[in-house]
């Protein structure tokens, strides 16, 4: 066993662990990262597309701007429809002076992976049975094998940016650890297709389910529909598929969504997660490896990015003021971001889909709010802040 050392193993080389991993560089802390997949499987997974202002800044501040003000697409706000009735704008430029920017997070992965090549980081991937170890000590490390050989890395901290499958969430005591969750009963069916897309993103409550019609680039659509978690991809052909998302919308805007072959199509099951604290010793948790929320605020992605913000500022402190005033807020801060986002993605939800067995008495009250959110200036200047983002601390 060889033991190299550094100041930050990284676990996970998802947007949180390669994004942290940026941020130190640029602080002059040394980190390694550890993943357990082949980079071209990290880069063809298809997942979100919206990142928030903040988010953009942090981006840019990271040097990682010059591709995504290129290719991304600024938007004002969202576009909410239903029963074929209302059109309704959540408006974040109008009401909080911010725009979100459409750009899918495979290319930020890419962009993410080209800065570590610049910079000649060290990213191992495929590095298996990763394991953080002793991480209440003031020396712990993380055991894994690489090429065949078993390794191990000694490091001042660990951060757990190895999403909701990860290891570094099961090294923490059950004593310690609190988790919150929620799951929903109904999934989104995703495809990606090579057409324009419709000019907003429009979500749509119809009483067929809920839809929204999204982007990532003028030829690049991405547009999804609630199915029951039964459904299996099998029986969606592209045909019935358009078919069922042009049903949920506006006949003006159905007509308006141009079809064409998918190129990828899947279901993914809704789920709000949260697990505290953030930090247990000298292990810190990022990003989907402690948090997970339904896609429906477009939040998943920019949360992982303001953890790592966090997380950076909270090490940059330690290293070079020898303060630990951040490291020791990081989980509390972190944590009040992630509810916000959390509760504000689970609203959303139950705004905008159709929930088996829903009483009369509960859609009459969705409609309302829907209503009342269509006449209320104060509603939408609320929804708008947290859509938009709230700002860091
Ligand atoms: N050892 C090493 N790496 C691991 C392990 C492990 N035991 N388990 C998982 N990983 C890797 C995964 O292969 C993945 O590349 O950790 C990475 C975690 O990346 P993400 O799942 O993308 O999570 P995160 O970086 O927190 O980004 C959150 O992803 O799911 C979306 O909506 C979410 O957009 C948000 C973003
Ligand atoms: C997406 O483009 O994939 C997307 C956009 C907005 C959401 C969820 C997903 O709320």
């Amino acid at each position: 066993m060889s033991t190299p050392s550094t100041q930050v193993a990284i676990i996970g080389g998802g947007p949180a662990g390669l994004l942290l991993s940026q941020l130190l560089h640029q602080a002059g802390i040394e980190s390694v990262v550890l993943e357990s997949r082949s980079r071209a499987y990290v880069l063809g997974r298809i997942r979100a597309g919206v990142l928030e202002q903040g988010s953009v800044e942090v981006l840019r501040a990271a040097g990682l701007g010059e591709r995504m003000d290129r290719e991304g697409h600024p938007h004002d706000g969202a576009a909410i429809v239903w029963a074929g009735r209302h059109n309704y704008f959540i408006d974040c430029w109008k009401y909080v002076g911010k725009r979100f920017t459409t750009y899918g997070q495979t290319n930020l992965q890419e962009d993410l992976f080209a800065a570590a090549d610049r910079r000649n980081a060290q990213v191992l991937d495929e590095a298996l049975e990763v394991m953080p170890m002793d991480v209440t000590s003031a020396r712990p490390c993380v055991t894994f094998r690489h090429a065949g050989r078993s390794q191990r890395l000694d490091c001042d901290f660990i951060a757990g940016c190895d999403g909701y499958h990860g290891v570094s969430r099961s090294v923490m005591p059950a004593a310690v650890l609190k988790v919150f969750e929620k799951v929903y009963p109904f999934g989104w069916l995703g495809i990606l297709s090579e057409t324009p897309p419709l000019p907003n993103l429009t979500y749509a409550n119809h009483p067929r389910g809920f839809a929204l019609a999204s982007m990532r680039n003028p030829m690049l659509s991405r547009y999804y529909v609630q199915v029951s978690l039964e459904e299996r991809i099998e029986d969606w052909p592209d045909e019935r598929f358009w078919e069922e998302l042009k049903a949920r919308y506006p006949e003006e805007l159905a007509r308006a969504i141009v079809t064409g072959p998918s190129i990828e199509k899947s279901i993914a099951p809704l789920r709000s997660f949260v697990a505290e604290p953030m930090r247990h010793g000298r292990l810190f948790l990022a990003g989907d490896a402690a948090h997970i929320v339904p896609p429906t605020g477009a939040k998943g992605l920019n949360l992982a990015i303001s953890d790592v913000y966090y997380l950076a500022r909270a090490l940059t402190s330690y290293y070079r003021d020898g303060s630990s005033t951040y490291l020791d807020s990081y989980s509390a801060m972190a944590l009040r971001r992630v509810w916000g986002a959390v509760r504000f993605s689970w609203w959303l939800t139950g705004l905008l889909h159709r929930f088996p067995g829903m009483s009369d008495f509960e859609q009459r009250a969705q409609e309302c709010e829907l209503d009342y959110l269509a006449r209320s200036q104060h509603a939408q200047a609320s929804v708008a802040e947290q859509y938009a983002g709230m700002p860091f601390e």
